[in-house]
Protein backbone atom coordinates (compact mmCIF):
# COMPACT_ATOMS: atom_id res chain seq x y z
CA UNK A 1 0.00 0.00 0.00
CA UNK A 2 2.50 2.61 -1.13
CA UNK A 3 0.85 5.16 -2.37
CA UNK A 4 0.91 8.78 -1.26
CA UNK A 5 -2.38 10.50 -0.90
CA UNK A 6 -2.08 12.47 -4.29
CA UNK A 7 -1.32 9.13 -6.19
CA UNK A 8 -4.69 7.50 -4.90
CA UNK A 9 -7.71 6.91 -7.08
CA UNK A 10 -10.79 6.81 -5.42
CA UNK A 11 -11.43 3.95 -7.90
CA UNK A 12 -9.12 1.62 -9.89
CA UNK A 13 -8.95 0.26 -13.47
CA UNK A 14 -11.92 -2.40 -13.42
CA UNK A 15 -13.92 -1.30 -10.40
CA UNK A 16 -16.79 0.69 -11.15
CA UNK A 17 -17.87 4.46 -10.56
CA UNK A 18 -18.59 5.02 -6.49
CA UNK A 19 -16.98 1.43 -5.62
CA UNK A 20 -14.06 1.33 -3.73
CA UNK A 21 -11.01 -0.09 -4.96
CA UNK A 22 -10.07 -1.12 -1.87
CA UNK A 23 -12.15 -2.07 1.27
CA UNK A 24 -10.14 -3.19 4.76
CA UNK A 25 -12.39 -4.95 7.32
CA UNK A 26 -11.70 -5.46 10.97
CA UNK A 27 -14.01 -8.60 11.20
CA UNK A 28 -15.06 -8.30 15.30
CA UNK A 29 -18.35 -9.94 17.17
CA UNK A 30 -18.07 -13.14 16.73
CA UNK A 31 -17.40 -13.84 20.37
CA UNK A 32 -20.81 -11.73 21.00
CA UNK A 33 -22.56 -13.92 18.57
CA UNK A 34 -21.92 -17.29 20.03
CA UNK A 35 -22.13 -16.14 23.59
CA UNK A 36 -25.49 -14.59 22.85
CA UNK A 37 -26.73 -17.87 21.86
CA UNK A 38 -25.29 -19.56 24.65
CA UNK A 39 -22.56 -21.29 22.02
CA UNK A 40 -19.23 -21.60 22.12
CA UNK A 41 -16.70 -18.33 21.00
CA UNK A 42 -15.57 -21.38 18.74
CA UNK A 43 -18.84 -21.48 16.89
CA UNK A 44 -19.09 -17.34 16.19
CA UNK A 45 -15.51 -17.68 15.02
CA UNK A 46 -16.96 -21.00 12.46
CA UNK A 47 -19.60 -18.41 11.43
CA UNK A 48 -17.08 -15.65 10.63
CA UNK A 49 -15.52 -17.72 8.01
CA UNK A 50 -18.47 -18.43 6.20
CA UNK A 51 -19.12 -14.61 6.18
CA UNK A 52 -16.14 -14.06 4.88
CA UNK A 53 -17.11 -16.54 2.14
CA UNK A 54 -19.88 -14.30 1.56
CA UNK A 55 -18.20 -11.08 1.51
CA UNK A 56 -15.10 -12.65 -0.61
CA UNK A 57 -17.73 -13.35 -3.22
CA UNK A 58 -19.94 -10.30 -3.03
CA UNK A 59 -16.53 -7.80 -3.10
CA UNK A 60 -15.77 -9.72 -6.19
CA UNK A 61 -19.06 -9.52 -8.15
CA UNK A 62 -19.72 -5.97 -6.75
CA UNK A 63 -16.00 -4.69 -8.49
CA UNK A 64 -14.15 -4.08 -5.20
CA UNK A 65 -10.16 -4.92 -6.74
CA UNK A 66 -8.63 -5.78 -3.29
CA UNK A 67 -10.04 -6.83 -0.08
CA UNK A 68 -8.14 -6.57 3.32
CA UNK A 69 -9.26 -9.06 6.32
CA UNK A 70 -7.75 -8.81 10.01
CA UNK A 71 -7.74 -12.73 10.63
CA UNK A 72 -5.34 -12.43 13.76
CA UNK A 73 -3.16 -9.70 14.69
CA UNK A 74 -0.32 -9.91 17.21
CA UNK A 75 -2.30 -9.29 20.63
CA UNK A 76 -4.43 -12.54 19.52
CA UNK A 77 -2.12 -14.36 20.73
CA UNK A 78 -3.00 -13.28 24.74
CA UNK A 79 -6.28 -15.07 23.91
CA UNK A 80 -6.37 -18.53 25.88
CA UNK A 81 -4.09 -21.35 24.42
CA UNK A 82 -7.63 -23.23 23.24
CA UNK A 83 -9.52 -20.11 21.48
CA UNK A 84 -5.60 -19.83 19.83
CA UNK A 85 -5.51 -23.35 18.66
CA UNK A 86 -8.78 -23.10 17.42
CA UNK A 87 -8.63 -19.83 15.34
CA UNK A 88 -5.14 -21.67 13.58
CA UNK A 89 -7.54 -24.17 12.69
CA UNK A 90 -10.09 -22.87 11.36
CA UNK A 91 -7.40 -21.12 8.89
CA UNK A 92 -5.93 -23.79 8.19
CA UNK A 93 -9.67 -24.93 7.66
CA UNK A 94 -10.53 -22.46 5.14
CA UNK A 95 -7.47 -22.72 3.15
CA UNK A 96 -7.75 -26.22 2.37
CA UNK A 97 -11.73 -26.16 1.90
CA UNK A 98 -11.46 -22.45 -0.36
CA UNK A 99 -8.38 -22.00 -2.25
CA UNK A 100 -9.07 -24.38 -5.07
CA UNK A 101 -12.31 -22.49 -5.66
CA UNK A 102 -10.86 -18.87 -4.59
CA UNK A 103 -8.40 -20.33 -7.02
CA UNK A 104 -10.72 -21.02 -9.78
CA UNK A 105 -12.46 -17.87 -9.42
CA UNK A 106 -9.45 -15.60 -10.04
CA UNK A 107 -8.66 -14.25 -6.49
CA UNK A 108 -4.90 -13.52 -5.84
CA UNK A 109 -4.31 -14.14 -2.08
CA UNK A 110 -1.57 -12.29 -0.24
CA UNK A 111 -0.65 -12.71 3.54
CA UNK A 112 0.39 -9.12 5.25
CA UNK A 113 1.62 -10.09 8.81
CA UNK A 114 5.21 -10.60 10.36
CA UNK A 115 6.58 -14.46 9.55
CA UNK A 116 7.76 -15.02 12.81
CA UNK A 117 6.02 -17.11 15.83
CA UNK A 118 3.24 -18.75 13.35
CA UNK A 119 3.01 -22.50 13.31
CA UNK A 120 4.72 -24.30 10.69
CA UNK A 121 1.59 -26.01 8.78
CA UNK A 122 -0.09 -23.15 8.92
CA UNK A 123 2.58 -20.99 7.39
CA UNK A 124 2.84 -23.80 4.86
CA UNK A 125 -0.71 -23.25 4.22
CA UNK A 126 -0.36 -19.80 4.11
CA UNK A 127 2.77 -19.68 1.45
CA UNK A 128 1.05 -22.16 -0.47
CA UNK A 129 -2.32 -20.34 -1.23
CA UNK A 130 0.04 -17.22 -2.23
CA UNK A 131 2.10 -19.51 -4.57
CA UNK A 132 -0.68 -20.68 -6.12
CA UNK A 133 -2.78 -17.76 -6.63
CA UNK A 134 -0.16 -15.08 -7.39
CA UNK A 135 -0.94 -14.61 -11.28
CA UNK A 136 -5.13 -13.98 -10.47
CA UNK A 137 -6.14 -10.60 -11.61
CA UNK A 138 -9.99 -10.80 -10.66
CA UNK A 139 -9.22 -9.75 -7.17
CA UNK A 140 -6.87 -9.47 -4.12
CA UNK A 141 -7.59 -10.65 -0.77
CA UNK A 142 -5.17 -9.78 1.70
CA UNK A 143 -5.28 -11.93 4.87
CA UNK A 144 -3.98 -9.85 7.85
CA UNK A 145 -2.19 -12.83 9.50
CA UNK A 146 -0.23 -12.15 12.77
CA UNK A 147 -0.45 -8.48 12.06
CA UNK A 148 0.13 -5.38 13.96
CA UNK A 149 0.72 -1.97 12.35
CA UNK A 150 2.96 -0.24 15.11
CA UNK A 151 5.12 -3.70 14.79
CA UNK A 152 4.99 -3.41 10.66
CA UNK A 153 6.17 0.34 10.72
CA UNK A 154 9.01 -0.69 13.52
CA UNK A 155 10.08 -3.75 11.21
CA UNK A 156 9.77 -1.01 7.79
CA UNK A 157 11.59 1.58 9.96
CA UNK A 158 14.73 -0.98 10.94
CA UNK A 159 15.03 -2.09 7.94
CA UNK A 160 15.56 1.48 6.25
CA UNK A 161 18.34 2.13 9.22
CA UNK A 162 20.28 -0.96 8.10
CA UNK A 163 20.09 0.04 4.87
CA UNK A 164 21.17 3.20 5.58
CA UNK A 165 23.94 1.75 8.00
CA UNK A 166 24.94 -0.07 4.74
CA UNK A 167 25.45 2.54 2.61
CA UNK A 168 23.11 1.44 0.07
CA UNK A 169 20.52 4.15 0.96
CA UNK A 170 20.87 7.67 1.69
CA UNK A 171 18.86 9.42 4.47
CA UNK A 172 16.89 11.49 2.13
CA UNK A 173 16.04 8.59 -0.18
CA UNK A 174 13.55 8.29 3.15
CA UNK A 175 10.29 8.66 1.52
CA UNK A 176 6.72 7.55 1.79
CA UNK A 177 6.93 5.42 -1.11
CA UNK A 178 10.22 4.52 -0.02
CA UNK A 179 8.83 3.68 3.13
CA UNK A 180 5.67 2.21 1.89
CA UNK A 181 7.94 -0.58 0.16
CA UNK A 182 9.00 -2.07 3.25
CA UNK A 183 5.54 -2.09 5.05
CA UNK A 184 3.75 -6.03 4.64
CA UNK A 185 1.75 -4.24 2.18
CA UNK A 186 4.09 -3.02 -0.59
CA UNK A 187 2.71 -2.78 -4.01
CA UNK A 188 -1.27 -3.20 -2.10
CA UNK A 189 -2.86 0.68 -3.01
CA UNK A 190 -4.02 1.92 0.23
CA UNK A 191 -7.46 1.10 1.37
CA UNK A 192 -10.53 3.50 0.29
CA UNK A 193 -12.54 2.41 3.08
CA UNK A 194 -12.27 0.71 6.70
CA UNK A 195 -15.23 -1.52 7.54
CA UNK A 196 -15.10 -2.43 11.48
CA UNK A 197 -18.25 -4.68 12.71
CA UNK A 198 -19.76 -5.22 16.13
CA UNK A 199 -20.36 -1.06 17.15
CA UNK A 200 -16.63 -0.87 18.67
CA UNK A 201 -14.90 2.32 17.62
CA UNK A 202 -11.71 1.61 17.41
CA UNK A 203 -8.46 0.47 14.70
CA UNK A 204 -7.14 -1.82 16.87
CA UNK A 205 -3.64 -1.60 15.17
CA UNK A 206 -4.86 -2.17 12.25
CA UNK A 207 -3.20 -0.54 8.85
CA UNK A 208 -2.39 2.77 11.01
CA UNK A 209 -0.21 3.86 8.41
CA UNK A 210 -1.94 2.88 5.10
CA UNK A 211 -5.62 3.84 6.50
CA UNK A 212 -4.23 7.82 6.59
CA UNK A 213 -6.58 8.80 3.92
CA UNK A 214 -9.44 5.71 4.50
CA UNK A 215 -13.00 6.50 5.12
CA UNK A 216 -14.14 4.70 8.06
CA UNK A 217 -17.88 2.50 8.15
CA UNK A 218 -18.83 1.23 11.86
CA UNK A 219 -21.86 -1.08 11.67
CA UNK A 220 -23.49 -2.91 14.69
CA UNK A 221 -23.94 -5.66 12.73
CA UNK A 222 -21.70 -8.70 14.33
CA UNK A 223 -18.96 -10.41 11.81
CA UNK A 224 -21.05 -13.75 12.06
CA UNK A 225 -24.06 -12.02 10.33
CA UNK A 226 -22.22 -9.58 7.52
CA UNK A 227 -23.89 -10.50 4.03
CA UNK A 228 -23.83 -8.72 1.02
CA UNK A 229 -26.48 -6.02 1.97
CA UNK A 230 -23.87 -4.86 4.78
CA UNK A 231 -20.86 -4.72 2.21
CA UNK A 232 -23.37 -2.23 -0.60
CA UNK A 233 -24.95 -0.53 2.24
CA UNK A 234 -21.03 0.32 3.63
CA UNK A 235 -20.13 1.30 -0.01
CA UNK A 236 -23.46 3.50 -0.02
CA UNK A 237 -22.00 5.27 2.83
CA UNK A 238 -18.82 5.69 1.10
CA UNK A 239 -20.27 7.25 -1.51
CA UNK A 240 -21.51 10.10 0.12
CA UNK A 241 -18.43 11.14 1.49
CA UNK A 242 -16.83 13.78 0.25
CA UNK A 243 -12.79 12.69 0.35
CA UNK A 244 -10.89 15.92 0.38
CA UNK A 245 -7.76 14.68 1.03
CA UNK A 246 -6.81 17.56 2.72
CA UNK A 247 -7.65 20.14 0.24
CA UNK A 248 -10.86 22.09 0.08
CA UNK A 249 -12.67 20.38 -2.79
CA UNK A 250 -13.68 16.61 -3.47
CA UNK A 251 -11.27 15.07 -4.86
CA UNK A 252 -12.42 11.53 -7.03
CA UNK A 253 -9.15 10.66 -9.23
CA UNK A 254 -6.05 13.01 -7.26
CA UNK A 255 -3.42 13.63 -10.17
C1 LIG B 1 -12.97 -10.88 16.32
O1 LIG B 1 -14.04 -11.43 17.04
C2 LIG B 1 -12.48 -11.85 15.34
C3 LIG B 1 -11.27 -12.45 15.40
C4 LIG B 1 -10.31 -12.19 16.48
C5 LIG B 1 -10.85 -13.42 14.40
C6 LIG B 1 -11.44 -13.29 13.04
C7 LIG B 1 -11.36 -14.60 12.40
C8 LIG B 1 -12.24 -15.13 11.54
C9 LIG B 1 -13.40 -14.42 10.99
C10 LIG B 1 -12.11 -16.52 11.08
C11 LIG B 1 -10.76 -16.96 10.61
C12 LIG B 1 -10.13 -16.19 9.53
C13 LIG B 1 -9.78 -16.65 8.31
C14 LIG B 1 -8.93 -15.83 7.39
C15 LIG B 1 -10.23 -17.94 7.82
P1 LIG B 1 -13.92 -11.51 18.62
O2 LIG B 1 -13.59 -12.91 19.00
O3 LIG B 1 -12.96 -10.51 19.15
O4 LIG B 1 -15.37 -11.16 19.03
P2 LIG B 1 -15.86 -10.48 20.39
O5 LIG B 1 -15.28 -9.09 20.41
O6 LIG B 1 -17.34 -10.50 20.23
O7 LIG B 1 -15.36 -11.34 21.52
Amino acid sequence: MGSSPNQKAMTGPGSPAGVPRHIAIIMDGNGRWAQSRGLPRIEGHRRGVEALRRTVDAAGKLGVQYLTVYSFSIENWRRPASEVSDLMGLIKFFMRRDLAELHRNGVRICIAGAPDEVPHDVGALLHEAQETTRNNKAMTLVIAFNYGARQEIVQATRRIAEAVAAGTMRPEDVTEASFAKRLYTADIPDPDLVIRTSGELRLSNFLLWQSAYAEFVFTDVLWPDFDRADLEAAIATFRQRERRYGGLSPVETPA
